[in-house]
């Protein structure tokens, strides 16, 4: 037998014709002395209908068993309008038994109700399921639209090496012990990012790389050891320039993979202004509920936590939820926990109720400070009024914590809304009171902006880089900047970040030798494929969107990996375990 159409193609037109298919059998009515199966492939599924005599061949045919039919394509008397073959149903001439299956562990269907651990042990199953091969299907369509639009665009895709230097300075590196190396070891790539730079400094222009990294962080929704960068890197080309490339390039992505329009250019945040209206350097945009600056209202208040504040040159910031008031006391405590899991020291909560303030704060506050309040927030009854006063930077996140927050619970995050947008302006250098130093806030290449370079050396958090965030929805879909060129300026980084000459020689001496020999102006990016999509297809988890990807402990419940290796492996590699 030869298949001649796949479970999703036929349609009423093809009544009459002779057919062979293949497929799993999905589901398996009896009805009297007929048998109906539902036959499945990736492209849908076709109704079989089995005569007396046919099911005698098929008794023992379940749920996964693989079937081949030849049979003729009949108008089915009762239609259905969910299935896009439901007009037809295929009646079995013949029939082969391909392979047998076991009772499956988990039922391959949309819906499940197994745990996430099973599904991931047999995550070949789950991949059955028609809901993920769509994900995954999508994730392809997403890789194709991109691939194509940069190939239009003249990038010329190169592939980096896995085995590289471990280098300071990013997340933690996964490391490989050298065999033929005694003690020394290679690192996975966290990211392309010098190599791309150096195929810039060798003069190709424009390069782009599906590349797989590696970082070895805490695991999070959005978040894979492993994972996908569709990393691009250009010569020439300044930073408008460079996001205009990409807003082009999401544009057709959006109308090849979603059908959907989507206007460029996109809203541009400074870091600055994110943080004051949205408390996060990756807004979501999709709902109002924006911070409100209240400072000013209380530069003579009584109340310590305020003073505190203002004589700190902190800030007090406020969020109005709307129809909230009624939240209970317990439920105001899960919100303080909340805002103290992300570093608030207290959250004073007020609720506006019959034209007045309440709250355990309100008695520390004057009548004429009450009255500013209700009139810069624009009060309406039954608003609950979060505020936080603290340094600047917690006030923010702490806030942005709960406008996601409530978010969340008003339903405002409608997940088939698209809403991108750019942060730019991102500080340089953060510190770190902890480590006692100065960190770079996106990576060390990245090149600041000319008029911040007299602040370098006096007051680094004063230096703005010419980095770029793009954020979709409230996630950080991907990151770049334009990169220092310049074999000084490289130096001073590292200098600003506590690397002797010694160190950056040692570290990074082979990539800042290459700026020496004419090193074009260049910048680039890269998103994160598995963000990408994992929004688009609507998922809940970047676990979704890759196909074996690791649990929340970074293990792969099918391989079980990580595991133990025997001795003589160990031996090899010159390592030994420490017991
Ligand atoms: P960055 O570190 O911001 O930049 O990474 C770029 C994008 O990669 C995605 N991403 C991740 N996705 C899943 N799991 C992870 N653990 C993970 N970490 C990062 C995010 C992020 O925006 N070399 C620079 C880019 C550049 O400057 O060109 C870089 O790696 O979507």
């Amino acid at each position: 037998m030869k298949r001649t159409h796949t479970n999703g193609q036929l349609r009423i037109q093809d009544a009459g014709k002779k057919v062979n298919l293949i497929g799993w059998v999905a589901k398996r009515r009896n009805f009297g002395a007929l048998v109906f199966i539902d036959l499945r492939d990736r492209t849908g599924i076709t109704q079989l209908v089995f005569d007396e005599e046919l099911s005698q061949q098929i008794k023992d045919v379940r749920n996964e068993y693989i079937l081949e039919v030849e049979g003729v394509v009949l108008e089915r008397k009762d239609k259905n309008a969910k299935l896009p073959t439901g007009d037809i149903e295929i009646k079995v001439e013949n029939v082969t038994i391909v392979n047998s299956a076991e009772t499956t562990p988990l039922i391959i269907a949309d819906e499940t109700d197994a745990l996430e651990d099973t599904r991931l042990k047999y995550r070949y199953l789950d991949l059955r399921r028609p809901m993920m091969q769509e994900k995954l299907i999508m994730r392809h369509k997403i890789t194709r639209s991109m691939r194509e639009y940069l190939d239009n665009q003249n990038f010329i895709e190169i592939e980096t090496p896995m085995l590289g230097r471990s280098t300071p300075e990013g997340a933690r590196d996964y490391l490989v012990p050298s065999r033929v190396h005694p003690g020394s070891f290679y690192a996975l790539p966290q990211s392309p990012q010098l190599y791309k730079q150096l195929l810039m400094v060798s003069g190709f222009e424009r390069y782009y790389q599906f590349a797989r990294c590696f970082r070895d962080e805490d695991l999070r929704a959005d978040r894979q050891t492993d994972f996908t960068q569709v990393d691009l890197e250009t010569s020439f080309l300044n930073d408008v320039e460079i996001q205009t490339m990409m807003e082009e390039m999401l544009q057709k992505l959006m109308k090849d993979v979603k059908g959907l329009d989507i206007s460029v250019p996109f809203p541009r945040y400074t870091w600055e202004e994110a943080m004051n209206r949205y408390g996060s350097d990756k807004p979501d945009n999709r709902f109002g509920m924006e911070l409100q600056e209240i400072t000013s209202l209380f530069t003579n208040s009584e109340f310590k936590v305020f003073k505190d504040t203002i004589s700190n040159e902190g800030s007090i910031k406020a969020i109005v939820v709307d129809e909230m008031a009624q939240m209970t006391r317990k439920e105001i405590d899960k919100i303080t926990d909340l805002a103290k899991k992300h570093g608030a020291k207290g959250l004073v909560t007020l609720k506006y109720q019959e034209g007045t303030l309440a709250g355990s704060v309100v008695k520390f506050l004057s009548e004429q400070e009450q009255q500013a309040l209700c009139e810069t927030l624009s009060l309406k009854e039954e608003d609950l009024i979060l505020i936080v006063s603290d340094e600047w930077e917690i006030t923010c996140n702490v806030l942005g914590a709960l406008r996601n927050h409530f978010g969340s619970v008003k339903g405002l995050k409608k997940t088939d809304e698209f809403s991108f947008l750019w942060v730019t302006d991102f500080p340089m250098f953060e510190y770190s009171k902890e480590d006692e130093r100065w960190y770079a806030k996106h990576h060390p290449f990245t090149r600041p902006k000319d008029e911040d370079m007299q602040y370098i050396d006096t007051d680094p958090g004063k230096v703005h880089a010419i980095a770029y965030d793009i954020v979709l929805n409230g996630y950080e879909l991907g990151g770049g900047s334009l990169r220092i060129y310049d074999g000084a300026m490289q130096d001073k980084m590292f200098e600003v970040l506590g690397f002797t000459e010694e160190k950056i020689q040692e570290n990074f001496g082979w990539f800042v030798d290459a700026l020496k020999y004419g090193t074009p102006p260049h910048g680039g990016l890269a998103f994160g494929l598995d963000r990408i999509a994992m929004i688009l297809s609507e998922s809940d988890s970047i676990r979704d969107v890759i196909a074996f990807p690791k649990n929340a402990n970074a293990k792969c419940p099918m391989s079980d990996a990580p595991t133990p290796v025997d001795e003589a492996q160990l031996e090899e590699l010159h390592l030994q375990i420490k017991k």
